[in-house]
């Protein structure tokens, strides 16, 4: 056994010494006295990514909301851990529709149904959902062919939990197959559009062999992206068999209910050695070792390695005192508990609010997507465009500024208000992302197609009515309607000067855009007004006005002149970056594209100061009949303007942190929301 192995397994390294005292000698001398009786132990084995995520929320929910929290189903299938949580005040349950109104209830690891989530909704349960990301993928895979007008062939288990979660978001268009009869006998025409889909836990073997069954009778069947069997099903499947080729016996444990731990035995009987699922070392029968000089010992993803280790104790006392292991992968997945969790604390308060405003938007899109998803697959459509340009990722700078404005306005009441208003700003910011990018003509967005781009070649490639351009644009424009509609939504409880800020914040970065659009049709390079328009259509919708807001759901209303001073010098030095990075910055950093706001003919004030003082780009940006980018960006390069604007910068910077100079904040704001600004204006994406 390497050193490596042992500092990773302390425990096991204790009780194997323990095995081996007095002396290696003394314990080579057992071993041959007891028949060189050995243990090879699978690696990898246990806990997986998804089930270890799954754990650490139902801990965080516990340390959070504090007891009695709600899990539907086993939140992963192990008898001992589900104990250890009833233990601690976990509620298991059957069905969301036995948890009380308003409680916590957490969606276990395996995933569940749009209808599961829509019950939820109506009791209004605060939902967290514990399903594995690799469980999620598969179910967006479901969505999508079900959207395209395929048959779902799901294989799996059809009385398996992540099966019925994964059937419930097409149950009109999936038929479940579960072994290799059944898919030869499913009736559907050979020539039926349909793709298959599998549950993440299956043996690779047998699958391959039930989806070549599949492809043979019907030939255009498409499959998932990527393989849904999980890596941790594969990497344990490989590694028990190959501890199966080397012993008499395999001790798999887990628990009867745990399919991937099923699938580890039958995959080891397969390779030609006895096995058997072992709960935990209590159940360890000795008969069963009569003749076996090798045990081969592996455990399920579901399996805390404490048990793993109590069995290879029990073994040790058996005689079994020899110890390898047998690794066929190593593993690095890690996946991170969703932000928030519904609530506060851990880490600082600005941290825990723009968490639970991250969570908001998710459970607001979550419970949409699920609610219009019923309906037909198309209906769900733009939430999720939505969905997917949030988790495209984004600064989160009008969240951030709000929830800054609160606590730098010593804010502490009103925390739902504060938090729902931070979750509306974003979603205000994707409508006008998304309306943006239609306007600008732009490909890309947070690295990935906009929405408009995608959707036309959605209509381009599957051939569809119309022309694709009109159609993507029109999704776009629908999608962007529905996003300022939930932001609205979202924002719809703010009072008084809350409410008249966010209305206003809407109107003039709606302005904003619409002198955008005319200076550069009209081709008007006038400085003062490219000033103008980059405060309105984006400094003081991502600064000023979030945290203006802040500030007044605090109630501080003296403090709205000194966040106007600051808002409007780091929201126009915001904009100037933002210039920049398109005139000169990397796009495979921005996420969007360079170079677009010369070809798009946007009057800036990057080009408007070159026009003004350069007779050379003034005479390129008057052609506008030959609008010649190119030539405009060598000449903007050599007007020595981009130095300019980097002094203006500099010098917003500075009157931002000057504006709160004297300003009544809470401790440490001042500091804090100077260096906000130096990194709004500073940055590089
Ligand atoms: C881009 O805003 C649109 C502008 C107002 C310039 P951001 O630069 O904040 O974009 P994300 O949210 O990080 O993608
Ligand atoms: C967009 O300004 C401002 C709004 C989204 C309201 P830009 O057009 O410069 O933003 P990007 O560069 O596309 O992100
Ligand atoms: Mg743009
Ligand atoms: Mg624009
Ligand atoms: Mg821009």
């Amino acid at each position: 056994m390497s050193r490596q192995y042992l500092a990773h397994y302390p425990l096991l390294t204790l009780s194997l010494r323990l095995a081996t005292i007095p002396d290696m000698a003394t314990a080579l001398k057992n071993s041959q006295q007891s028949g060189g009786k050995r243990i090879v132990l699978a690696e990898p084995h246990g806990f997986c990514a998804g089930v270890r995520r799954a754990i650490e929320i139902v801990e965080r929910a516990l340390e959070i909301h504090g007891a009695p929290v709600y899990v539907r189903k086993e939140i992963v299938h192990n008898e001992h851990v589900v104990r250890g949580f009833e233990e601690r005040g976990v509620v298991f349950v059957d069905s969301e529709t036995e948890v009380p109104d308003g409680a916590v209830c957490i969606f276990s690891a395996h995933g569940v149904s749009p209808q599961v989530r829509r019950n939820a909704a109506e009791r209004h349960l605060a939902v967290i959902d514990a399903t594995c990301p690799l469980v999620a993928k598969v179910h967006q895979e479901a969505r999508r062919f079900a959207r395209d007008g395929r048959t779902v062939i799901l294989i799996g288990h059809a009385d398996h939990e992540e099966i019925e979660g994964t059937y419930g978001e097409a149950p009109d268009r999936t038929v479940i197959v579960q072994n290799v009869e059944e898919a030869g006998r499913l009736e559907l025409p050979p020539d039926a559009p349909a793709a298959y889909l599998t549950q993440t836990t299956l043996s690779v073997d047998e699958t391959a062999e039930i989806v070549s069954v599949l492809r043979e009778r019907f030939p255009g069947l498409s499959g998932p992206g990527s393989e849904d069997i999980c890596y941790a099903s594969q990497n344990r499947q490989n590694a028990v068999k190959a501890v199966a080729g080397r012993s008499e016996l395999v001790l798999v444990i887990g628990s009867a209910n745990s399919s991937n731990t099923i699938r580890m035995v039958e995959v080891a009987r397969d390779s030609g050695a006895q096995a058997r699922l072992l709960p935990d070392a209590a159940h360890l029968d000795p008969g069963w070792l009569t003749g076996v000089r090798t045990v081969g010992v592996s455990a399920g993803a579901s399996a805390p390695e404490e048990l793993v280790e109590q069995v290879v104790e029990r073994l040790g006392t058996l005689g079994y005192t020899g110890l390898d292991t047998e690794v066929a992968a190593s593993e690095t997945v890690v996946f991170s508990p969703p932000s928030g969790l519904g609530l506060p604390p851990r880490g600082d308060a600005r941290t825990a609010l723009l968490d639970q405003a991250g969570a908001r938007i998710e459970d607001l899109l979550g419970t949409e997507r699920a609610r219009w998803a019923a309906v037909d697959a198309r209906a769900a459509v733009p939430i999720e465009a939505i969905e997917e340009l949030v988790a495209a990722g984004g600064k989160r700078l009008r969240p951030a500024f709000c929830v800054s404005g609160y606590l730098a306005a010593g804010g502490t009441a009103d925390q739902d208000a504060v938090v729902a208003a931070a979750a509306g700003l974003e979603l205000l910011h994707a409508f006008a992302l998304i309306h943006d990018d239609i306007l600008d003509n732009s490909p890309t967005r947070r690295g990935a197609p906009t929405v408009h781009a995608r959707h036309a070649g959605i209509h381009a490639a599957r051939g569809w009515a119309g022309e694709p351009r009109r159609y993507g644009e029109g999704v776009a424009i629908l999608v962007g309607d529905l996003a300022f509609g939930y932001a609205n939504r979202l924002a719809g409880g703010l009072t008084g000067a809350a409410m008249e800020i966010w209305t206003e914040l809407g109107t003039e970065m709606l302005i904003g855009q619409h002198l955008d659009i005319a200076l550069a049709a009209e081709l008007v390079p006038d400085p003062d007004l490219s000033r103008w328009v980059a405060v309105s259509k984006s400094g003081r919708y991502t600064i000023h006005r979030p945290l203006a807001l802040g500030a007044a759901i605090a109630g501080r209303p003296d403090l709205q002149a000194a966040f106007e001073a600051y808002g409007i010098a780091a929201g126009e030095a915001f904009q100037l970056r933002d210039d920049l990075l398109d005139a000169f910055g990397d796009s495979a950093a921005t996420g969007k594209p360079a170079g677009l706001d010369v070809s798009e003919h946007k009057m800036t004030l990057l080009l408007a100061l070159a026009a003004a003082e350069d007779a050379r780009v003034a005479r390129l940006v008057e052609d506008g009949r030959n609008w010649d980018p190119a030539r405009l960006h060598a000449a903007l390069l050599a007007s020595g303007v981009r130095e300019e604007i980097e002094q203006r910068i500099d010098r917003l910077v500075a009157d931002a942190r000057t504006a709160l100079a004297t300003a009544p904040l809470a401790d440490g704001w001042r500091e804090r929301l100077g260096e906000m600004a130096a990194q709004v204006a500073y940055r590089d994406r």
